[in-house]
């Protein structure tokens, strides 16, 4: 039975669900990273596309931006449609001094401005964290390839256009490693549906000197290898 805003079966939704920000870059991943490609849903510009990775069942599907759009799509894969895992692949803008443009930040946990970790239990701000086994998986991934992988917090913000910066230097002497919008949302949505979630982000601009220059190449190159680190957490 379809959702209000997933329209397909769900035995045509796989358990395990990578899912960028963007919807082309879920056609994207799709195209050139699945096989036996099937669009199996197409409703305000996000497409689910059903297929195998490396012959294993997944599905790639954007979030949109932001904890309400994200919020929407986990909710219902993980309610009505038997999803066990998703996987954000996405960005961030580094807070800490220990991250780099181009570092990869595997997400422990994610703070937030957002109602989603004190709108559930009053009085209460629930702590907002990556599924174990995904972030082993992650991390087992990334450093069995040599590559720089930060693990710990982020920070998942309402807003890309904030008027309080000021806060930034508090979330970085508290170890914070970098600022995006939708982590927190993935992990409220898995805490409530006893799902499980990973966001792995690429650091594409930094706090501290401003945004660098990726050349779209680069970008590229950096989405792909974040995307087997999300890849790998999927099917750990
Ligand atoms: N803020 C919020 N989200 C982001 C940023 C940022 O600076 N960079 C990439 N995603």
């Amino acid at each position: 039975m379809a959702t209000p805003h997933i329209a397909c079966e769900p035995g045509d939704i796989a358990p395990l669900v990578i899912m960028p920000g963007d919807p082309r870059r879920a056609e994207r991943i799709a195209r050139t990273r699945m096989d036996d490609v099937r669009l199996v849903s197409d409703v305000r510009g996000i497409q689910a596309w059903a297929g195998t990775v490396d012959g294993v069942p997944m599905t790639a599907m954007a979030s949109g931006m932001g904890v309400p759009s994200l919020s929407i799509y986990a909710t219902e894969l993980f309610s009505q449609f038997g999803v066990r895992r998703i996987c954000r692949v996405g960005t961030c803008g580094g807070i800490s001094s220990d991250v780099a443009v181009r570092d990869v930040v595997i997400a422990s946990a994610a703070h937030t401005n957002s109602s989603v970790s004190t709108i559930d239990v009053p009085g209460v701000s629930l702590s907002l964290a990556a599924s174990y086994d995904m972030l082993r998986g992650a991390v087992d991934h990334a450093r069995s390839g040599g590559r720089t992988a930060h693990v710990g917090s982020v920070y998942t913000s309402d807003f890309f256009y904030s008027s309080r910066m000021d806060i930034v230097p508090a979330l970085d002497r508290l170890g914070t490693l970098g600022v995006e919008m939708e982590a927190a949302g993935l992990y409220a949505c898995a805490l409530a549906n006893k799902g499980e979630a990973l966001a792995v982000l690429t650091v594409s601009d930094h706090l501290k000197d401003g945004s660098a220059d990726l050349s779209s190449e680069e970008r590229e190159t950096l989405f792909q290898a974040a995307l087997e680190v999300g890849i790998a957490a999927l099917k750990a």
